[in-house]
């Protein structure tokens, strides 16, 4: 092996000439990649340049790289082993050939039954099959005792194991179970967890990639994919908190979000007049339900014709937005990428003269169907499309809409599936949809985040359905077009998990199902369920029965107003770990934090918020009981104040107007007055709750809109409890409106601290 040293990496040639390049970016960070030029990545972001150790060595067998963190080996057969410093295997290339799995099937009986064969095999982009692209792949071994967990939106359970997922984003109308193998997103990223200590393993490449977790053998798994170049990042842990902070170094964080897109969300299949939207806020805040934004499906628009609204149905619409903002509720309006084929329509013709559209390879538009009819695509590949793409944000903008929902950015089509050899950009230089179609929703969010920001000067809002890794950076995520079925509520909670352990915390689902009709129960569980999750939106589809707050009258609308208020009540605990904690989930599955207890390893139906707080929502039909498992510690029951001891399992009464939910001893959580909107400007007043006996809690604040904190315009306040007394600092002050009084309640007693501005300090 010909090992030459550059920066922390080594070039390595091997014995049968291939070129293989290994190194770190940080100590736990590695890198193994071809050894020629890669294509752009979407996903990463630059990793600052540290100062850490590291040797890379020549040995009988071949070249050792060792860190801090990790120890990687390459033999001269081109094998890849990662070990922990004390020797302990990390995760090795696996050595023998795979052994396909074994199928029986009768092609005619199972059509002539119907049998659905996307279940069994892939149905196009078969991995091998591509003309002209040598197929990639990666072979690891695979634990007895090994999980898999990430891997984004995809359906089914937390611990990804024992199945075969694929990346190829995709408009899936069929019932999302994990028996199907693609989504809207591609986040080609895996944590093993074995032996107690967790890895990740991310592979940067945008072609159609294929993540069989032992699904075919139990002793490995293996990832192809239909092109691109070798390219992956190896995370070490031994905590999976610091996978998964590794994981965000290279791919980034989320940004912090505007303070309401926190809020409750209201959204419809379409709210399609003036008159109907404008109801709907009125009866939001007559009945008292809190919320901060509405959403505007595809009706709003003129013949679904994007950058358009429509005269008829929409004839005031800056007035209307004017108006609900008055009453403190925000307008987000959807946005699809298809450009209607029309002659007569600006964007349309502009988008021709300016060469912005996707093309066949005789270079004349591609069109495919979509709400609109015929349609183009914008080639978001080009930095100069995306430009396109975000100065047209300003009819919107100029309308006073507060955040942009992109929607069928897979990209979908109703004629069927692009063909690959459509001409896309990849980083301004012809490519094609193969290597470019996982990243056209990340690029149109990219787009759009650019565009908003520009324009408005806020932190902008972005929803994108289709999304690649580190789609973090520029957009929030919901989970698609679910139904309204106990099944998908409960697939809802690993989804969400999954999301935030694949580097997006900033995600939600269609609260009571989109597809379907819900029921009074249903709605009520989901809401229950996802109350946590950041973006906390109700959608549903055309035609489908009502699912707003009151549309299924008491007990209904009293116990959904109970748990908007708490989300409102609890609202800064989530701000606050997106400032503060910027790396990590917001929802994290109980494994990410108790990585050693068997009984989290798998657990579906349970999340905690933070580490503070666990949630444990019912998401069986008719169940009003249900069993919680509380992991080491001792926790607080939320609603009693008695304490339970954990590593156990306890049976909880829940009824339908009751989450269960359990606060770890030691925490603080941050409780808000009750509002109908976040309004920053009037918060001049927190209290903070006290659970156990003794902690501590960081809280962050600022105008929670631009982009001011920055440059330092944000407070931080370290409140602290020890049995009955409390303190509260004002540690960093660089927003000049702190709270004239903060509240901290301890079990005894209520200490009120006033602000006093000479001193930059709080009096009791
Ligand atoms: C897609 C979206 C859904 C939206 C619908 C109409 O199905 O996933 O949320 O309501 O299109 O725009």
């Amino acid at each position: 092996m010909i090992i030459e040293k550059r920066g922390r990496f080594a070039w390595l040639t091997l014995a049968d000439g291939r070129q293989l390049a290994v190194g770190a970016l940080r100590p736990n960070i590695i890198q193994v990649r071809d050894g020629g030029d890669l294509p752009h990545s979407y996903a990463t972001v630059p990793v600052a340049a540290e100062d850490f150790a590291l040797t890379i060595d020549e040995t009988a067998a071949g070249m050792r790289l060792a860190t801090a963190a990790v120890v990687v080996t390459v033999d001269e057969a081109g094998h890849v082993d990662a070990f922990y410093p004390d020797g302990t295997a990390m995760v090795q290339d696996f050595r023998g050939t795979r052994t396909p799995l074994v199928r029986d099937t009768d092609p005619q009986i199972a059509s002539a039954e119907n049998l659905d064969a996307s279940a069994v095999a892939m149905q196009d982009h078969s991995l091998t099959d591509v003309p002209g692209v040598a197929p990639l792949e990666i072979v690891k071994t695979l634990r007895p005792d090994e999980h898999l967990y990430g891997l984004g939106d995809h359906a089914g359970f937390l611990d990804k194991r024992g199945y075969a997922w694929e990346n190829w984003n995709t408009d899936e109308g069929r019932p999302h179970q994990e028996d199907l193998a693609r989504l809207y997103k591609s986040i080609p990223f895996v944590i093993g967890l074995t032996q107690g200590r967790a890895y990740g393993l991310f592979v940067d490449n945008t072609y159609p990639t294929r993540f069989d977790l032992g699904k075919e053998s139990a002793d490995y798994y293996y990832i192809d994919a239909a092109g691109g170049k070798l390219n992956y990042y190896l995370f070490a842990g031994p905590a999976m908190t610091d996978v998964a902070e590794a994981y965000t170094t290279l791919t980034g964080t989320t940004p912090l979000p505007q303070k309401w897109t926190l809020g409750y969300q209201q959204s419809r299949f379409s709210y399609a007049s003036e008159k109907v939207v404008r109801d709907l806020a009125a009866k939001m805040r007559a009945l008292n339900i809190p919320c901060d934004a509405i959403h505007l499906d595809i009706d709003y628009m003129d013949g679904f014709r994007v950058f358009t609204a429509d005269p008829k149905r929409f004839p005031q619409m800056k007035g209307m937005i004017a108006d609900l903002k008055q009453a403190g509720i925000k307008v987000v309006t959807i946005i699809d990428p298809g450009v209607k084929v029309d002659k007569q329509y600006a964007i349309y013709e502009d988008g021709l003269v300016k060469h912005v559209f996707a093309t066949n390879p005789d270079g004349t538009p591609y069109v495919n169907t979509v709400w609109p009819g015929k349609a183009v695509y914008p080639d978001f590949g080009n930095p100069a499309v995306r430009t396109w793409w975000g100065q047209n944000q300003q009819f919107l903008t100029d309308l006073g809409v507060a955040g942009v929902w992109n929607d069928m950015n897979e990209p979908a089509g109703f004629d069927g599936p692009i063909p690959d050899d459509t001409v896309f950009s990849d980083n301004g230089q012809p490519s094609t949809a193969l290597a470019m179609h996982n990243v056209f929703g990340q690029n149109m969010a990219h787009a759009t985040y650019d565009g908003l920001q520009k324009l408005t000067g806020k932190r902008p809002f972005v929803i994108s359905r289709a999304v690649y890794a580190g789609a973090q950076r520029y957009t929030t995520v919901w989970t698609g077009d679910n139904r309204s079925t106990w099944a998908h509520l409960r697939l809802a909670l690993p989804q969400l998990c999954s999301l935030g352990l694949s580097g997006i915390p900033f995600a939600g689902t269609d609260i009571g199902g989109f597809t379907s009709d819900t029921t009074a129960e249903l709605v009520t569980r989901w809401l229950e369920a996802a109350l946590f999750s950041p973006l906390l939106r109700n959608h549903s589809t055309a035609r489908s029965r009502l699912q707003e707050p009151w549309a299924f009258g008491e007990p209904t609308l009293t116990i959904y107003r109970k748990f908007v208020e708490l989300r409102y009540h609890l609202l800064d605990l989530l701000y606050d770990l997106f400032a503060l904690q910027p790396s990590l989930p917001i929802m994290r599955p109980l494994v990410l934090h108790y990585q050693d207890d068997a009984r989290v390893q798998t657990l579906n139906d349970e999340y905690l918020v933070g580490d503070s707080l666990l949630v444990a929502p019912v998401v069986e039909q008719g169940a009003t009981q249900r069993l919680v498992y509380l992991p080491a510690g001792d926790w607080i029951d939320f609603w009693t104040g008695k304490t339970i001891a954990g590593a156990q399992s306890i049976v909880v009464d829940a009824p339908l107007d009751h989450l269960p939910l359990f606060v770890k001893a030691g925490s603080l959580l941050p409780w808000r007055p009750l509002t109908q909107s976040v309004d920053v400007a009037t918060e001049t007043t927190l209290t903070f709750r006290c659970y156990g006996q003794a902690g501590a809690y960081t809280h962050y604040q600022d105008d929670g809109e631009d982009f001011a904190y920055q440059d330092g315009a944000y407070n931080l306040y370290e409140v602290r409890f020890d049995g009955d007394q409390a303190s509260v600092a004002l540690t960093r002050q660089g927003y000049p409106h702190p709270y004239q009084t903060i509240t901290v309640e301890t079990a005894g007693q209520d200490h009120v601290f006033y602000y006093v501005p000479e001193a930059r300090a709080y009096r009791e």
